[in-house]
């Protein structure tokens, strides 16, 4: 039968808008004092939804006027607004905006600072997020055209044990003490908590198209000179041996905190390769990138922000990081289980 040339076009068109991805972009690490245009950059890649991972602000005060007066000064930046109006924003802390540098369980404000947090990213009053007097961890679903998408925050701070320090004879060889930081890896400590772990074996054995968690510091990376998954070992190991154990199909870490972006992949006792997509920061940069045997391809100083592009009809996810102007950094593609 004869169609007529506008017709197939408008086929053609109405299948690009309709195509079957989900696109979910991320961050951390931004500065309530710096302006922030790669926030415009995000807009513009019309994600589904953000992710902050932390570092949302700089509190860095026990000082709860403070702190609300610098979410204020977020809020207030025109690229935070857009984004806002664009996509469903969703948050995790890191340590600044916890309230202190690399502040665990001993920080005194966490109560009054989760409040703060949860009012500004609009919380829902009746949340469980709320809630619950043992952290600020949470799990959201975001479905997309009939995916159901979890995504798990875990929070690495109040329950947070202490860190331990490196001694400078421990150091990486080759590496300046400013390079390496100050920490080492120890075992018999978390940074979870009992409670929170077993919330978090509970969340990951929940069914879904595609799992995302959300951690404000590196888990894949064995480098432990700064803040790191890898500087608690137990908790670490049964994160990953609980996803081989259990065959969790389909999940990706994504993570903020370092500074600089990266991505990492592993092959573990597991049907997929693990792969992990750090972005840092939104507004800060650190030239110094430490060692990470599981890095692909190179890490990135300059402002970054990353994105997870679901096809689910091609069965992949594009794990892409971007700069400034919105330009790609890298891409790789993680392949989704067979279903
Ligand atoms: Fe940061």
């Amino acid at each position: 039968m004869f169609r007529p040339l506008y017709f197939s076009l408008l086929l053609l068109a109405t299948a690009g808008a309709q195509a079957d991805t989900t696109r979910i972009a991320f961050g951390s690490c931004i500065h309530q004092d710096k302006p922030a245009p790669i926030l415009d950059a995000v807009v513009a890649r019309q994600p589904d939804a953000f992710v902050l991972l932390g570092d949302n602000v700089y509190g860095d005060t026990t000082d709860m006027k403070e702190l609300q007066r610098k979410y204020q000064k977020l809020g207030a930046k025109p690229g935070y607004q857009a984004l806002k109006k664009a996509a469903p924003v969703y948050a995790i802390w890191d340590d600044h905006d916890y309230g202190q540098n690399d502040a665990g369980k001993e920080y005194p404000q966490k109560a009054a600072s989760k409040r703060i947090m949860l009012d500004f990213f609009e919380e829902p009053t009746d949340s469980p997020r709320r809630s619950r007097n043992d952290g600020n961890y949470a799990s959201y679903w975001i479905e997309d055209n009939g995916h159901f998408i979890h995504l798990i925050l875990p929070d690495l701070r109040w329950n947070r044990d202490a860190l331990s320090k490196e001694s400078t004879d421990d150091l990486i060889p080759g590496l300046k003490p400013a390079n390496s930081g100050p920490y080492a890896a120890t075992q018999g400590r978390t940074m979870l908590g009992e409670t929170q772990w077993q919330w978090l074996e509970q969340e990951l054995l929940k069914p879904a198209d595609l799992t995302i968690i959300g951690s404000s510091i590196q888990l894949l990376p064995e480098f432990t000179g700064w803040e790191s998954w890898a500087n608690f070992p137990d908790d670490r190991s049964r994160l990953i041996q609980f996803i081989e154990n259990n065959r969790i199909a389909d999940v990706v870490f994504i993570s903020g905190d370092t500074h600089w972006g990266e991505v990492s992949r592993t092959f573990v006792n597991h049907p997929q390769p693990l792969w992990e997509v750090t972005s840092s920061g939104l507004t800060e940069e650190w030239k110094e990138i430490s060692p990470n045997r599981h890095r692909l391809g190179e890490g990135f100083s300059q402002v970054n922000f990353g994105e997870l592009d679901i096809n689910w009809a091609a069965g992949e996810v594009g794990l892409s990081l971007f700069d400034v102007s919105g330009q790609p950094l890298e891409q790789y593609t993680m392949i989704l289980s067979e279903r």
